[in-house]
């Protein structure tokens, strides 16, 4: 399972406010994790660089974070917050569909959705470069997407909202 594990890498942001000029984005996704509403999947979309791969995994860490900011921000000390730091979470997983675009990847990913999460709420899964999923590893993926498990929250990032868009607005 280690290629699913995040790979933070050095010098991202690594908390909402430290991200440059995506405020909208950032201000609705600090009042989900304030909250505590959230949605079943989220697809950020945008041109390359924009800062969508790091926008995915500083949600997923304020979605698995135990002790969570006034402002929204996870709290960078918790259980949780380290476990992701040193890329050992257990409740974090994610798949960059560029190099694993299978459908053996996909589905092995889709298994773990099925396993509730031990510790905390949320099992959060980023799919990065979606549209670069092979389709049958994409229809693989819909029919969790249809019918997600209450613990799961899909992350998905992608480029080319027009190549995936209409296949999920389909279902
Ligand atoms: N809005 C931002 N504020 C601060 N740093 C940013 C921002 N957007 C991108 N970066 C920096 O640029 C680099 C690339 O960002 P990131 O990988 O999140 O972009 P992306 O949208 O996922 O791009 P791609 O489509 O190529 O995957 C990272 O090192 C990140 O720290
Ligand atoms: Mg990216
Ligand atoms: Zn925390």
């Amino acid at each position: 399972m280690e290629e699913y594990i995040v790979s933070a890498r050095k010098y991202r942001p690594m908390t909402f406010d430290s991200v440059v000029g995506q405020k909208a984005l950032t201000t609705t996704l600090k009042n989900a994790v304030k909250s505590g509403k959230l949605a079943h999947a989220y697809l950020f979309c945008g041109p390359r660089g924009v800062g969508k791969t790091t926008c995915a995994r500083i949600f997923a860490k304020a979605i698995n974070c135990m002790n969570p900011t006034a402002e929204g921000e996870a709290c960078g000390e918790c259980e949780s917050c380290k476990a992701f730091a040193e890329q050992r979470s257990y409740n974090i997983f994610e798949l960059d569909a560029a190099s694993n675009n299978s459908v053996e990847h996909i589905k092995s990913l889709m298994e773990q959705t099925r396993i509730p999460p031990q510790v905390g709420k949320y099992k959060v899964f980023i799919i990065d470069e979606v549209h670069m999923l092979s389709s049958a590893a994409f229809n693989a993926f819909l029919k969790t997407l249809e019918e997600p498990p209450a613990h799961v929250i899909f992350i998905l990032a992608t480029t080319e909202k027009h190549k995936i868009l209409p296949t999920i607005l389909s279902r």
